[in-house]
């Protein structure tokens, strides 16, 4: 198939990037950052998540975060601020606190789903349905995820039937887009490619997205075969922060400057300014005290850095 043209991409910096930072980031600098991604041309930017404060420290100034949201530029624009929802109680607080998209997380793994929600996937499918149904007589757009779609921590494989089906239920509880999450980064190409033809047969391919974690370094040649199945859609954090809290061992998503880079170089527009993306990678990593994961931004600011010599 050949390439898309055109490619969305969904920042998810503010919330998987920081949801596993060890130490409190304040609720300005989330805010600032989000402003920042904004300025970008990023036209999705997951803001927060309404999960238990006792189960993700970091996420407990949503409301906070929802409320300092940029209102200018980036809401003239149309930029989305979707949040994560894991139950009925986070979809009335997210409500409360004026989100207009949520996204609910689920898995293809029951090990995997009983540590990051306290449930089976079974149950998580039945909890989700009145969230679902709520949020969209609200008027609210829904999101689903699914986790563990290369590898489960815990469990070891996941097959791709398991995936798919999970998709198919999403999906068919009224959520516009399914995000294929490889949580602990542990897939490949030729294992991405198996996984989303098994997906694209219970769910329409343009409302597939791949999110992908950079644990093992694959994850911009994952998203390359499933740009070549014909995905749209990618998920990914500026300076490529991030992991989750449970799944031991998984390191940032793919950098969203590495995904740029990539899509730069193939021709497909994501309407990113990749030069404010790296000043943003550098400014929140040096927040954070360290540097960007992304080796486009240490590129590029070794580059810059040469240049005022
Ligand atoms: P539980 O302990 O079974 O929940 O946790 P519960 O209903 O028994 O409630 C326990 C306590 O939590 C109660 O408070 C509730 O009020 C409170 P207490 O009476 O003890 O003071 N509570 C809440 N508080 C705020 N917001 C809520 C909420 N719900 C209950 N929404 C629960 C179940 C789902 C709440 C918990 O397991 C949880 O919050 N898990 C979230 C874990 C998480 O955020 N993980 C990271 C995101 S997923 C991810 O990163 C993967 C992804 O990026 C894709 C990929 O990479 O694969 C999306
Ligand atoms: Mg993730």
């Amino acid at each position: 198939m050949a390439l898309p043209s055109k490619v969305r991409i969904v920042e998810v910096g503010p919330r998987d990037g920081l949801q596993n930072e060890p130490t409190p980031v304040s609720t300005a600098t989330k805010l600032e950052l989000i402003r920042r991604l904004a300025g970008c041309g990023l036209s999705t930017i997951e803001a927060t998540a309404f999960v238990s404060p006792k189960w993700v420290p970091q996420m407990a100034d949503a409301a906070k975060v929802m409320a300092g949201l940029p209102t200018g530029d980036a809401a003239k624009a149309g930029v989305a601020f979707p949040v994560l929802v894991p139950n009925l109680k986070g979809l009335e607080a997210a409500m409360a606190a004026g989100a207009r998209e949520i996204a609910i997380f689920g898995a293809a793994s029951d090990a995997f789903s009983q540590k990051n929600i306290n449930c089976s996937v079974a149950e998580s499918l039945e909890r989700f349905k009145p969230v679902v149904a709520t949020a969209r007589e609200a008027g609210l757009r829904v999101r689903g995820y699914v986790s563990c779609v290369l590898g489960c921590p815990y469990q070891g494989d996941v097959a791709p039937t398991a995936v798919a089906e999970v998709a198919h239920a999403l999906f068919d509880m009224g959520c516009y887009e399914i995000s294929l999450g490889d949580t602990i980064g542990a897939g490949t190409p030729g294992k991405t490619r198996v996984m989303v033809e098994a997906v694209v047969k219970r769910v329409p391919l343009k409302k597939v997205a791949g999110h992908f974690h950079d644990t093992y370094g694959m994850a911009i040649a994952n998203i390359y075969a499933a740009l070549q199945l014909g995905v749209t859609v990618f998920d990914s954090a500026v300076g490529g922060l991030g992991g989750c809290p449970y799944a031991a061992g998984a390191s940032g998503n793919v950098a969203t400057e590495d995904l740029v880079w990539l899509l730069k170089g193939l021709g497909i527009d994501s309407g990113v300014n990749l030069e404010e993306l790296v000043t943003t990678a550098d400014w929140i990593t040096g927040v954070l005290g360290r540097q960007p994961a992304s080796r486009v931004s240490v590129a590029v600011l070794a580059k810059r850095q040469a240049n005022c010599a």
